[in-house]
């Protein structure tokens, strides 16, 4: 059995055809069918329910396929890892989330910079969703990214739990409130919301976070990044929730007031490929600790 039979087997099973699986392969279709009937011979039963339309595969068939697709995914990694392993001039390429530029993310890149000043650092913006799908291809090295996905193939690592702030324009009673204000505080007022899309994404986040208090706002408005919704914010148009490290972002009569309860907090996630040991990841994660050091930021080293 070699790696080519899974591959055929999984694009029959994906596409419960062989006409759609050969033309997905760029094969004909009888060499396909000859190749998941050598394979069927070779293990001695039916990985398909004969006659079934659409194809569906047995129970062993299924079994098959989940393992198939394990293996699959390992031979990309190793594949990956080994280019990696051999690259002469060495390049780590971060993928993160926009959000991430206005907190820590500019001052540990700057610093990994300057500790490994022979390594070619690369930053690409990008959802933590296609972050997955870009460590897998060997896009990326790194993701930092907000939402918590899971992938057998991709280790993800809680850097840290972010508080939440609310937005608020001068002329409003809470911007005195210096000390914060709770969730239910603001269900009547007007929320904007960002980003509008791909989901989940940070607002999706916000709404999660309503509902575990049982809250539902009155108004929430998506709008399409976090300036229009602070620059909505800052002409008197409503509020917004946003990480504490937005506050870096400052409009005149723009006041940023902390929320108060238990869970108003957004983790931040560090993804790598499950098989990465590599030092320069390392190195990355002393970079990370020593500017959450220098900043009084609490964490848990013991997960690296
Ligand atoms: C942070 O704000 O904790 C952070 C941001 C980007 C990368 C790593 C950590």
């Amino acid at each position: 059995m070699e790696l080519r039979h899974l591959r055929y087997f999984v694009a029959v099973v994906e596409e419960q055809s062989f006409t759609k699986a050969a033309e997905k392969l760029f094969i004909a279709q009888p060499p396909l069918s000859r190749q998941i009937q050598n394979l069927e011979s070779e293990l001695g039963i039916q990985l398909f329910e004969r006659g079934s339309r659409p194809l569906q595969t047995t129970p062993a068939g299924q079994f098959f396929y989940q393992h198939a697709v394990k293996l699959l995914s390992n031979a990309e990694e190793i594949k990956t890892m080994t280019k990696r392993v051999g690259m002469v001039e060495k390049t780590v390429t971060i993928g993160f989330v926009g959000s991430l530029l206005y907190g820590l993310l500019p001052r540990i890149v700057y610093l990994f910079r300057q500790q490994h000043p022979n390594l070619k650092i690369e930053l690409v913006e990008m959802t933590t969703t296609n972050q997955i799908q870009a460590l897998k291809e060997g896009r990326i090295d790194v993701g930092f990214g907000r939402l918590r996905i899971s992938d057998p193939a991709i280790r993800r690592i809680l850097l840290r739990e972010e508080p939440l702030m609310v937005a608020v324009h001068d002329s409003h009673l809470f911007a005195t409130k210096r000390q914060g204000i709770y969730l239910s505080d603001i269900v009547e007022e007007n929320i904007f919301l960002y980003p509008n899309h791909p989901k989940p994404n940070f607002s999706t986040q916000v709404r999660g976070l309503f509902s575990e208090y049982s809250l539902e706002p009155r108004s929430l408005k998506e709008v399409r990044e976090i300036q229009l919704a602070l620059g909505l914010v800052a002409a008197g148009e409503g509020m917004c929730i946003v990480p504490e490290s937005a506050r870096t972002i400052q409009l005149p009569h723009l006041n940023y007031i902390p929320l108060l309860d238990d869970a108003a907090k957004s983790p931040i996630f560090l993804a790598i490929r499950s098989m990465d040991e590599s030092e320069d990841i390392r190195s990355l994660f002393d970079s990370i600790y020593q500017v959450y050091d220098l900043e009084a930021i609490k964490y848990d080293r013991t997960v690296i």
